[in-house]
This record gives C-alpha cells, sequence and structure tokens, in this order.
C-alpha cells in the first residue's frame, strides 16, 4: 500500500508488506513471528525517501486511562496510538493543566517522549512520568521512569541508546487539576493574550493562543505536507556568537549556558535566502523557514536534496553546521 496518508510530508512510497496493530497482545504475537519492522505512528517526524522492505507496522493502540488523582494532580496512562492534540484538546476539556501550551504539535502520543517535544516554554518531559515499551527483542514489557528517559532539547534515550529496540505503548502523565503552572514566559503568547485583553488566562486561553500562533506561522499537514522544524536550533559558543553579532547585530538568541548559546535556525536559513523560496512540488515554508513543505508530489529524495544544500549554505555563510531533526528514512 501507499504511506502517502501515514506521513505528515505526505510522501508516496510504497509498503510492501502493512500491518495495524490495535492491542499490546497482538504487538507481542507479532514480535515472536518478527522483530526487524518499521514502524509508523503519527508519521509526524519522519522523511520517506524510498520504498520500504521491512513490514510496516501501524501502531494503532488507543485508550487513556486515569491512575489515580488527589486534590491537585492526576495520573494518566495514554496508550501510543492516541492522536496528541486530542489528547490535549480533552486534557483541556477535562481542566487538566500542564500541556496547554504543547497544542497543534502533529503526531501521536506514543512518539512524544522520542524527540521530547516542546513548545513555548514547555516540554513534554516536564509532565511524564513514565514511559512503557515492549522490547523487540523479547517481547517484554519494560517501563522508564522519567530519568530513565534521559531527556533533552529534542532528546531522549529513545534516540540514542534504546534506539530501534523498543517500541513505545502507552506513557504516563502527571496533570495539575486546580493550581496550573501556567507558562506564558514566551512572547508571542503575551502578544496573543493581552491582544485580547485577557489578563489571568486560563489554560484554555494559553491553548487558543498556542493554537492561533502556530496557524499562523506553521502549515497544517492536512493542506501542505511538513513535518514541522526540519532541523534543530543550533548551539554554538559564545566566543563563535560574539563573532557573528559583529556581522549580523540583529541575530537573535536564547543562552543555553555561560559558555553556549542557540541560535534560531529559521533566522539563518531567512538570511540565506530560503524562506518562501518553491522549487516545483516543493520548498521553505513562506512565514517560518525552519520548515520544508511538500506541495502535493515531491518525493522524498527532493526534499533531502534541498535540505542538504540548506545545510552547506548555512556552513559557508556561518559556520554553523545544522542537524537535521526529522527522521531520514
Ligand atoms: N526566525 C526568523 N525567520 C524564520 C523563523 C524564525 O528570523 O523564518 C527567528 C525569529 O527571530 C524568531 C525566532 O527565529 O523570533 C524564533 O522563531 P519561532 O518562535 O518560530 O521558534 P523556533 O525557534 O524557530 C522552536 C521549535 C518549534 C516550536 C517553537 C516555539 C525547534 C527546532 N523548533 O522554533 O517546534 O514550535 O520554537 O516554541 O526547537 C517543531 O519542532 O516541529 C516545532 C515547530
Amino acid at each position: 500500500i501507499s504511506l502517502k496518508e501515514y506521513n505528515t510530508f505526505g510522501i508516496n512510497v510504497i509498503a510492501k508488506r502493512f500491518v495495524s496493530i490495535d492491542s499490546l497482545y497482538s504487538l507481542q504475537q507479532l514480535l515472536k513471528e518478527e522483530q526487524d519492522l518499521f514502524l509508523i505512528s503519527g508519521g509526524s517526524n519522519m522523511l520517506l525517501t524510498s520504498d520500504i522492505e521491512k513490514l510496516v507496522v501501524h501502531l494503532n493502540l488507543k485508550g487513556i486511562s486515569i491512575d489515580r488523582e488527589n486534590h491537585n494532580d492526576i495520573y494518566l496512562t495514554v496508550n501510543a496510538g492516541e492522536n496528541w492534540h486530542e489528547f490535549v484538546l480533552w486534557c483541556i476539556s477535562q481542566g487538566y493543566g500542564g500541556i496547554e501550551n504543547l497544542s497543534l504539535i502533529p503526531g501521536n502520543v506514543g512518539t512524544c517522549p522520542i524527540q521530547n517535544i516542546g513548545a513555548y516554554g514547555v516540554e513534554v518531559k516536564d509532565v511524564i512520568t513514565k514511559v512503557e515499551a515492549v522490547e523487540k527483542a523479547t517481547g517484554k514489557l519494560v517501563e522508564f521512569s522519567n530519568e530513565a528517559c534521559e531527556f533533552g532539547y529534542r532528546n531522549s534515550i529513545f534516540k540514542n541508546a534504546a534506539k530501534g529496540k523498543y517500541i513505545i505503548t502507552s506513557v504516563s502523565f502527571q496533570l495539575t487539576k486546580v493550581e496550573h503552572n501556567l507558562n506564558t514566559s514566551y512572547g508571542a503568547i503575551n502578544n496573543e493574550l493581552s491582544g485580547k485583553g485577557i489578563e489571568n488566562p486560563t489554560i484554555k486561553d494559553i491553548s487558543d493562543a498556542v493554537i492561533s500562533i502556530r496557524q499562523s506561522k506553521l502549515p497544517d499537514p492536512k493542506e501542505i505536507g511538513n513535518s514541522g522544524s526540519f532541523f534543530k536550533n543550533p548551539v554554538v559558543s559564545k566566543k563563535h556568537f560574539e563573532k557573528l553579532q559583529k556581522e549580523y547585530p540583529a541575530i537573535p538568541s536564547y543562552p543555553v549556558s555561560e559558555m553556549e548559546i542557540k541560535v534560531p535556525a529559521g533566522w539563518l536559513i531567512e538570511q540565506s535566502g530560503f524562506k518562501g523560496k518553491r522549487f516545483g512540488e516543493y520548498g521553505v515554508h513562506e512565514k517560518q523557514a525552519l520548515v520544508l513543505v511538500n506541495y502535493g508530489n515531491a518525493s522524498g529524495k527532493d526534499i533531502y536534496e534541498l535540505a542538504q544544500t540548506i545545510q552547506k549554505t548555512i556552513q559557508k555563510n556561518f559556520g554553523i553546521n545544522l542537524e537535521i531533526e526529522v527522521n531520514i528514512i
């Protein structure tokens, strides 16, 4: 079958064999026969550049359960195949706070820990209590505590030591019911709220603000294929940054540590003239240069080549190595 509907980039590659799995039991049965699988969940963080020879397993485990709660906290376990944004909206309708800043991020719950999704001052690691996964080699269900996940910026153990060895089946969260830890530090959220005259925002107000910011900057994968930020924001040494600042006084930055500074990749790409550039069926998004887009019939190879061209140009212009955030398959 074609995987076009299963990846948010909308790349048309063929899966020779395909199975959709909706229970932990059937996943464990399958692993007894075959371990070398190609997993697809929300398909929101991959660029497919060729047909898939392995058995493609669409992870479709559904369901949310409440483990326990007290006056202020609620502990939930969510199966991997639940859509992330639908889960966020459900939490807001129930009055559960903690992930409102992560509204409208594409993908499923099961993949949110892998790259530690983050936006507008919040990372999902802040609310994850544990991750459950099946070990491919043994079919055993294992548990990773928050600490064991080794979370970092767009990073976790699932991208490193545990890469390819586990299939995440559920993620558990600790959210708030009464006293929410609202994060409105991000300038764009503040502007959005004060524009509406909101002084004491609710979690719904923040979610609405994030949705409207994202809709104004980021393309909807249902309309234009994309995978969100294609690159990570690079971290440079203070010395390197100061040199860049002399040449480009307007360069934006966020401090990381005493010695290191993060620079928005979107700015570097825009300065290099790529923003809004269209090359037939693919290009760089017109409102956020960090996002590469498929206008309909691009191949994964086309987009990967564009990414490499951008990397070379950024290296030449700024001496910075842009790291790709999306998985290239
Ligand atoms: N900028 C430009 N031109 C652009 C894009 C950005 O000059 O085309 C500059 C602007 O100065 C802007 C700054 O970059 O102030 C930051 O831009 P933005 O607020 O859009 O955030 P970002 O650093 O580009 C990161 C995440 C996003 C996340 C936003 C908001 C990464 C790789 N990306 O983008 O995550 O939504 O912050 O928190 O860290 C994703 O991972 O898919 C994603 C969209």
